[in-house]
């Protein structure tokens, strides 16, 4: 008990790394102060694992059609880990692994292929049989209505995200899925990280459907940096709140369940105590999650976008905005990294401006390197930014959706950093929950290595290895693997491989001591 005490006093005191591998000695599921329904898991996309790309009726997505171009490292999802074909003995493995909850998403274009209309049987049936799989295991499906993967034939008929016309289209879709599956599927997310796709896909070209102008984005062949990533924002959310309205007043009443949005969330710190990079801080998080979670909690946009953006937003009406506005149960957030951020205010001087111009805001890391704003390993960033949704957004439900260390994919199971990762964020979502936040589950990404976007292959963040040079792309435990499925059930890490943690945690033992 004593232990127990003094990591904990210990997680708001000591250096928070040191702290937590510490604690590993009693990190376990069991011992957390978690709600009965709090949910651990992890998750995959489909059109990252599934494979089966051109198979039994699906047809292209806007990720398909980029992965072809060449623009995903020559890699494709064609195959990917063939998902479609393994699901029962990867849902073996989930079971193997403990997993509480599966975190995955359904394609559009396999289940609608010409993205309105007909339904798709063998799409259907492939949906029911891994829902049926994870229910008679007992683990809960939560699923994604769209990562991205855009069915192409609507983004060639009228561009998209970028019509109006989506909103109709999302919410048929929608409604086949809560018709269809809602019975067994209990939690629906509506969109995927909905700022970072706007962002990488309509400003500075990226992703799928890579459209941006210059000088901002590279190589788009059309795009409006200044006005579409907006516009695309602004029916998303439309479209999920439209859908989110047509759940709550149709489905929820028999089904019980509960639908929310997705937002990635990096932590910005001020990279000085300027107030001006302070108040870069604050604008930061406005745009990046202000920008869906103000309309959503209280039907706007936040102020400092209005001004910044000016006539470029896109407005509610009245009734748009009571549409939005509480349209949720919970929200899903994907949070990787904390990032400095520096004040840029001279690019609001520009005539032409992008979201970053008019965020004015300038990412930067420890070197003063400001090609990529990553820092290193801070796990206080989750417990802030649950922290910020507490005292911002009324404290509401929230999944940590994404959450998980990415590395170069190669053959070695051995991943102490992975280990290290994931016990360090769930001490820190331990911490926030202790001071109040309404966290409700935690879903590592990812439960094994898939076709990982713009990284084609080359990266992974996988607890399960996937050997693409074997035919029957077998999967394999890493370390992380093995210590998830003993935190998860309750047991102490004790197993071949671990030594490395262990070192670890004995010689920070003593320096944890010392700072108590
Ligand atoms: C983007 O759209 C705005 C508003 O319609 C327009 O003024 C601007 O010229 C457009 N920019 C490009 C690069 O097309
Ligand atoms: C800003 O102030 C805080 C609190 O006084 C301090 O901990 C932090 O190191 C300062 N940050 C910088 C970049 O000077
Ligand atoms: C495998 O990846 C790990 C972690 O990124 C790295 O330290 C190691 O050098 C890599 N090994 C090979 C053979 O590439
Ligand atoms: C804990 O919550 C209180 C009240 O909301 C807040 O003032 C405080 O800053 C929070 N502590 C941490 C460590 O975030
Ligand atoms: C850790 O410390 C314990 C006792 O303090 C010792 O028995 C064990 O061998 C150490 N483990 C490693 C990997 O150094």
């Amino acid at each position: 008990m004593a232990k127990k005490n003094l990591c904990f006093v210990g997680s708001f005191v000591v250096v928070v790394v040191l702290n937590l591998v510490f604690c590993a000695e009693t990190l376990s599921r069991h011992e957390f102060p978690f709600p009965p329904d709090f949910v651990f898991g992890s998750g995959t996309t489909a059109y990252q694992s599934e494979g089966a790309a051109f198979q039994d009726g699906r047809t292209a997505s806007i990720w398909d059609t980029f992965a072809h171009a060449g623009k995903a490292q020559g890699a494709t999802g064609d195959v990917a880990c063939d998902g479609y074909h393994k699901y029962k003995e990867d849902v073996q493995l989930m079971v193997e692994t403990g997993l509480e909850a599966y975190r995955f998403s359904i394609s559009w274009s396999r289940l609608i292929p010409n993205g309105r209309g007909p339904v798709n049987p063998k799409g259907l049936e492939y949906y029911n049989n891994l829902i049926n799989e994870l229910v008679k295991h007992g683990i809960q499906p939560h699923a994604t209505l769209t990562h991205v993967d855009l069915p192409q034939v609507l983004q060639d008929e009228y561009g998209g995200w970028l019509s109006q016309k989506m909103v109709r289209d999302f919410t048929a879709y929608a409604e086949v899925c809560f018709r269809e599956f809602g019975d067994r599927v209990l939690y629906w997310t509506t969109v995927n990280e909905a700022n970072i796709f706007v962002v990488g896909g309509y400003d500075i070209g990226i992703i799928p459907p890579q459209r941006c102008s210059s000088p901002f984005g590279k190589k788009c062949a059309v795009g409006n940096s200044s006005t579409e990533p907006y516009i695309a924002a602004h029916h998303i959310l439309l479209a999920h709140s439209l859908a989110a309205r047509l759940y709550k007043k149709k489905y929820q009443g028999k089904q019980q369940g509960f639908i929310g949005i997705n937002v990635y969330a990096y932590w910005p710190l001020p990279y000085t105590n300027a107030t001006e990079d302070v108040i870069a801080a604050q604008r930061t998080k406005d745009f990046l999650i202000g920008w869906f979670m103000s309309p959503l909690v209280f039907g706007d946009y936040p102020d400092i976008m209005k001004k910044n953006i000016g006539t470029r937003l896109p407005a509610f009406t009245k009734i748009e905005s009571e549409q939005v506005k509480g349209s949720f149960d919970f929200i899903g957030v994907n949070h990787y990294v904390t990032i400095y951020t520096k004040d840029k205010s001279s690019s609001l001087k520009m005539d032409t401006r992008d979201f970053n111009a008019d965020m004015a805001v300038e990412l930067i890391n420890e070197e003063g390197d400001t090609s990529s704003g990553e820092l290193a390993l801070v796990p206080s960033g989750l417990l802030a930014l649950l922290e910020y949704f507490k005292q911002n957004y009324g404290n509401p439900p929230i999944y940590i959706h994404e959450n998980g260390q990415r590395t170069w994919k190669n053959a070695t199971l051995s991943d102490p950093g992975r280990v290290k990762y994931i016990q360090s964020f769930i001490g820190s979502l331990l911490d926030a929950m202790r001071n109040g936040s309404n966290a409700r589950g935690y879903f590592y990404w990812s439960f094994m290595d898939l076709f990982e976007l713009l990284d084609g292959y080359e990266s992974c963040y996988g607890l399960y290895y996937v050997d693409l040079n074997d035919k029957d792309l077998k999967r394999y435990p890493k370390l992380s693997a093995h210590w998830y499925s003993n935190f998860l059930k309750g047991q102490s890490m004790n197993l071949n491989g671990a030594t490395e943690v262990q070192k670890k945690k004995n010689s920070t033992l003593s320096q944890s001591h010392s700072s108590q």
